[in-house]
């Protein structure tokens, strides 16, 4: 059997339900938070809503019908904003859109508006929509976070060249301290015993040292000031390199290394080098007493985040002092068990949040650490 053909609406039933739509449709708008008006070809308001009222400060009856540019007052630069430049008439007469901050007096209050403009056409007619929105809070913390970062830029900036050029203005005195204790033992070492000549030597290692702790904090220092020169970096053949030099300097160890190909990520290639290097340096060295030292390089997704790590199964730390090893100058272990001045860590988290990574330690005590680090992805790459 057919099914019966639907039973057409009747003219006044849909007319009906297209009046009840426009109510809703009507409704919302006027009740909208945004200040709308529809402008009609001389820029007179056809319809505005209830926020638009508001903002112009006049009642709803008043506006109908009236220009824009006498209602609704605007400024810049501390001038009003008047005839072709006003923003309604530039968009019946010039350009189809725009997005536009201008200052305004509202009540007694000054404000920041701000002006969306679109062209359009209304019963075949050239006509434009506003949607104004009121964002002088928003631009008033925009402005106070901006003023905060520029002071703490400035801050940052002045410290590094403090740091720099106390660090620098440090070497000339040590070196004094270190030649004259030379000159010292090699012209009057006959006059000196030996409790004399032992503690001019230990003054000579002490200045050497600070000599040492000084490059470092000039390491440091530099890898903060050094621009960043962005392009898509080979990890794997930086960690490879960085082992050969390891390799190399202490051959008599055999150490299992493993780093896969292909390991890329964006960032500066001569800090990330660094980076891994310093990795690499600590991963070598803490496995210095291990039997059977493995050491991997590797990326894992870790919460859907691509995270680089170097991992070893040497001395490892006790994760509670996790944090603590990326301080300046900051050692879980004995220099005399491991050596090192405690810098490399803090050079590498400098480095990885200059692009815009995070970094951290996992790992427990005699069983080895592994060190973490996100970078830009390729996408993110910039130039
Ligand atoms: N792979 C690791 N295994 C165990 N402990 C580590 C490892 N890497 C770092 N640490 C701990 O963190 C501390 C800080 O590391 P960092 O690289 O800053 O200094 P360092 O290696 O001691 O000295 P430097 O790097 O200045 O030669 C180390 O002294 C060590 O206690
Ligand atoms: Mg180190």
């Amino acid at each position: 059997m057919l099914a019966e053909p639907p039973q057409a609406r009747p003219l006044c039933v849909l007319v009906e339900q297209l009046h009840a739509t426009l109510g809703r449709f009507s409704l919302a708008l006027s009740l909208a938070r945004d200040a709308l008006a529809w402008l009609d070809a001389h820029g007179r308001i056809i319809w505005c809503n209830r926020a638009f009222d508001r903002l112009a400060g006049v009642d709803h009856t008043a506006l109908l019908g009236e220009p824009v540019t006498e209602l609704l007052v605007l400024e810049r630069d501390g001038h009003p904003v008047t005839g072709e430049l006003h923003p309604a008439v530039r968009i019946l007469a010039e350009v189809d859109e725009l997005l536009e901050n201008y200052d305004a007096t509202i009540g007694d209050r000054r404000a920041v508006l701000e002006v969306y403009g679109r062209r359009g056409r209304i019963e075949g007619q050239p006509a434009a929509v506003l949607v104004i929105q009121d964002v002088t809070e928003r631009e008033r913390a925009r402005a106070e976070l901006s003023t905060a970062n520029t002071r703490l830029a400035s801050a940052n900036q002045e410290l590094e060249a403090f740091s720099y050029s106390v660090s620098h203005d440090l070497r000339a005195p040590l070196r004094a301290i270190n030649g004259f204790s030379q000159v010292l033992l090699e012209d009057y070492g006959t006059v000196l015993d030996a409790t004399g000549k032992d503690y001019l030597q230990r003054v000579r290692k002490a200045a050497q040292n600070m000599g040492k702790l000084i490059d470092d904090l000039l390491r440091l220092s530099r890898v903060t000031r050094a621009d960043l020169a962005w392009t898509t970096v080979d990890l794997s053949a930086a960690a490879r390199e960085s082992v050969r030099e390891l390799a190399a300097s202490t051959p008599e160890r055999s150490v299992d290394v493993e780093i896969p190909d292909g390991l890329a990520a964006c960032g500066d290639a001569r800090l990330l080098g660094v980076a891994l290097q310093n990795l690499l340096d600590n991963a070598w060295k803490f496995t210095s007493k291990t039997t059977n030292a493995r050491i991997e390089v590797g990326v894992a997704d870790e919460n859907g985040e691509r995270t680089f790590f170097v991992r070893d199964n040497g001395a490892g730390f006790d994760e509670a002092y996790a944090d603590k090893m990326f301080g300046a100058f900051q050692r879980l272990h004995a220099a005399d068990e491991f050596p090192g001045t405690g810098i490399g860590l803090a050079i590498v988290r400098r480095i990885i949040h200059r692009h815009g990574g995070r970094i951290w330690a996992t790992g427990a005590l005699d069983t080895g650490a592994t060190l973490h680090f996100t970078l830009p992805t390729d996408g993110e790459c910039r130039t």
